[in-house]
């Protein structure tokens, strides 16, 4: 059987992946599948120029090439100046330009005639119901909470907490404050009070904007109860709590002279106009993880973030305005913020807010339901997703009810490295492309992707991310410096200047930026992800190379699972590991060291450990596995080499470092690897 040079292609990819290998006859399968779905697929050379021209244009004359992109918002104030790198990399975009992106977002769609069109369609089939919000009702729900915020003080500059469920009211409060040019920072539900409190002291937020409660699938998540004890655990104290009592819920109990009701504060009808922020002044900060338990907030510039996410929603998503738009993400997270909330809003798209589970919610089918009952043109989400629905309906039987999709033209996913597999099997049951992307909470917008408006093909070889988006100078490194050969593994890195929409630094905490991303490489920024490069420019990024495990899409630093390990007093030492898991791409396990001379049984230290874990960092971090040890591996320096456990409980190669002070702790962590079903190879 003779193999096209896509399926070698595929083939090669495979010897990368720890999923199982294929056979010549489902790369056969495959090559099939991609060459009967869409003949458009295989684009013009005009088509390839202009991603081609795009890109160049954007790394060898950012300037000119931004300043185009730029006249897509409207500024209250025309900008000065496009790029001033002269203190790199504290990098400014749209030097003394000002704008506001509430108005960009809502305002200007109203006044240029789209009042009528709908913004939000919230689907929410946990509480079973469906709520359209044109721009015009969005408006008026955003002037009056923005109104009420100010009415509690909130002005230009002050932080605004919010920690909501996935209901429009969580978009109304972003938008209230980017309208006032005040800083939101939102935290995702599934975070514990501790975190919560720890958001809450080090942003100072001055209101917090919660609800009484959340719904997951299985349970109703009390947040106004876990708001008070953060607010109770947290040093700082907010003036004020707006908390948003859901219908047909049991109403939260309120702390007099702290609490307020969001739906008694918007019987007033006020009336905000927007407040003119300059460019480089921040838009919202966001939590993420990092090496250690540290909090971390990605600071986000407000102008070239404007320019660049209505600029995607195009070039690389291939979004018209007046399309429908659904990023199946949570709000808390980046892709929540970038593209359920700012970027479809930007572009005159309706968005889509999903309250609800890929698969129980009722049932594997929800997402293809939502794409055929909202006419959705376009899509984010997870591969987890993509894995949970292939597990309960291998067949796809669900979902075929369902199709043809005949608006849906694109699937992007991204969050965690998307199998070849489960690509394959959802790609021959739509029969659309599914595109991967690459990004982090840092950049705000895809590294690498398949631009769709810049004419890129849409069926790249599988297992690749895309090529690196217009103002992403990527590059793979060896630890010299070098760039490496084609499809040899290396540190994926970017050189600077960033472009318009990344962070510009880390909360209160430049010098911590500067280090953390900048110096390790110097004129490049550090994703701290390795990949390769193929020999046509396509970027596959394979793994982190520092402490974070990506749970379900989600990024969870093992140092923060460690330092709540440690908060339980029978442990006094702990490492945490990624191990791979079938639906979650990974999960944390512990490996711990007992107090001498405890006497508590094994599985109840354990036991208390998940607990632990799941009180200070909260659910999402999916923490239920844990094992007792005598001792960890130790380089001379006193570092635990995490990387060795991981692969050796992933049944993968592992050289023990020679700086590794006592070898022998080895065989012994294996066997209490096995005791939970790892580490079982040679
Ligand atoms: N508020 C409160 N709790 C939450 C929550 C929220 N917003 N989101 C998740 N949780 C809880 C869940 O209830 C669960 O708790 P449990 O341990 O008591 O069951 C825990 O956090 C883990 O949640 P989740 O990751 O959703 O796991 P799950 O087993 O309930 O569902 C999937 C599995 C595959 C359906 C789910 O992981 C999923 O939808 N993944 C896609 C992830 C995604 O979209 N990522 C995008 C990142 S950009
Ligand atoms: P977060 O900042 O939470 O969005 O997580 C970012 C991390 O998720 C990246 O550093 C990668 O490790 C991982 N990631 C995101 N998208 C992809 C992708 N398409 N392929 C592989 N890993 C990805």
């Amino acid at each position: 059987m003779v193999l096209t040079r896509r399926a070698v292609r595929f083939a090669r990819f495979l010897k990368h992946c720890t999923v199982k290998t294929s056979t010549v006859n489902d790369l056969c399968k495959w090559e099939k599948c991609i060459f009967n779905l869409d003949k458009r697929a295989f684009s013009t050379t005009r088509c390839v120029r202009l991603y081609d021209n795009a890109f160049s244009r954007s790394t060898q004359q950012p300037d000119e090439y931004w300043a185009e992109a730029a006249e897509q918002i409207t500024w209250h104030k025309k900008w000065t100046k496009v790029l001033d790198d002269s203190n790199s990399p504290f990098t400014k975009w749209f030097v003394d330009g000002e704008l506001n992106i509430c108005y960009n977002a809502v305002d200007r769609h109203v006044e240029s005639g789209h009042g009528e069109r709908t913004a939000i369609i919230h689907d929410s089939p946990v509480t079973k119901s469906i709520q359209k919000i044109t721009f015009k009702e969005l408006k008026r729900e955003v002037e009056k909470f923005a109104g009420v915020l100010r009415k509690y003080g909130v002005e230009k500059g002050d932080r605004v907490l919010i920690y909501m469920p996935m209901i429009p009211e969580a978009v109304v409060a972003m938008l209230a404050c980017a309208r006032l040019g005040a800083i939101h920072s939102l935290v995702f539900g599934g975070f514990a009070s501790k975190e919560l409190a720890t958001r809450i002291h080090h942003s100072e937020a001055k209101v917090v904007v919660s609800a009484n409660c959340g719904v997951e699938p299985s349970r109703v998540v009390p947040y106004k109860p876990m708001l008070d004890e953060a607010i109770n655990l947290s040093e700082f104290k907010p003036q004020k709590c707006i908390i948003y009592n859901r219908p047909g819920f049991e109403a939260a109990a309120m702390t007099p002279g702290m609490d307020v009701s969001w739906q008694e504060e918007m019987t007033v009808d006020y009336s905000v106009d927007c407040v003119p922020v300059s460019a480089m002044d921040p838009l919202y900060l966001l939590y993420t993880s990092g090496t250690t338990g540290l909090p971390k907030a990605v600071v986000r510039p407000t102008g070239g973030y404007a320019v660049n996410l209505k600029w995607s929603m195009y070039s690389v998503y291939g979004m018209n305005p007046g399309d429908v738009w659904w990023a199946a993400s949570d709000l808390g997270w980046v892709v929540g913020h970038s593209y359920i909330a700012y970027a479809p809003l930007l572009n005159n798209n309706t968005t889509i807010i999903f309250e609800g589970k890929p698969v129980g919610t009722p049932d594997a089918g929800t997402f293809f339901r939502l794409l055929q009952e909202h006419g959705v043109n376009g899509m984010f989400t997870a591969p987890t997703a993509l894995r949970a629905i292939r597990a309960e309906d291998p067949e796809g039987k669900l979902l075929r009810q369902y199709l043809p999709l005949e608006n849906f033209r694109t699937l992007f996913v991204a969050g965690e490295h998307m199998d070849p597999e489960t690509m394959m099997w959802i790609q021959e049951i739509i029969k659309k492309p599914i595109l991967d992307n690459w990004w982090q909470t840092e950049t705000g917008s895809p590294i690498t992707s398949t631009c769709v408006g810049l004419g890129m093909q849409l069926y790249p070889p599988s297992g690749v991310a895309g090529k690196p988006v217009p103002g992403w100078n990527v590059k793979v490194l060896r630890e010299d410096g070098s760039e490496t050969e084609p499809e040899e593994l290396g540190q994926i890195a970017v050189k600077l200047p960033l472009p318009p929409g990344s962070f510009s630094t880390l909360w209160m905490a430049d010098q911590r930026f500067r280090e953390t991303y900048f110096t390790k490489i110097p004129g490049y920024y550090d994703t701290m992800d390795a990949g390769f490069r193929d020999e046509n420019g396509y970027i596959a990024v394979m793994a982190r190379s520092d402490d974070v495990i990506n749970v379900a899409g989600h990024r969870i630093s093992a140092g923060a699972l460690e330092e709540a390990i440690l908060e339980c007093e029978d442990v006094v030492e702990s490492a945490v590991i990624g191990v791979p898991d079938s639906l979650k791409g990974q999960i944390p396990v512990g490996i711990c060291i007992i107090r001498q001379g405890l006497e508590k049984a094994g599985e109840d230290v354990i036991r208390d450990v998940i607990q632990a874990v799941r009180e200070k960092i909260g659910p999402v971090a999916a923490f239920k596995k844990a094992v007792i040890v005598p001792k960890l591996p130790k380089t001379r320096s006193g570092k635990v080499a995490r990387n060795t456990m991981a692969a050796m409980a992933a049944n993968k190669p592992y050289k023990i470092p020679a700086t590794i002070e006592d070898a022998s702790v080895y065989p012994q962590i294996k066997a209490a690897l096995q005791t939970i079903g790892y580490a079982t190879g040679d």
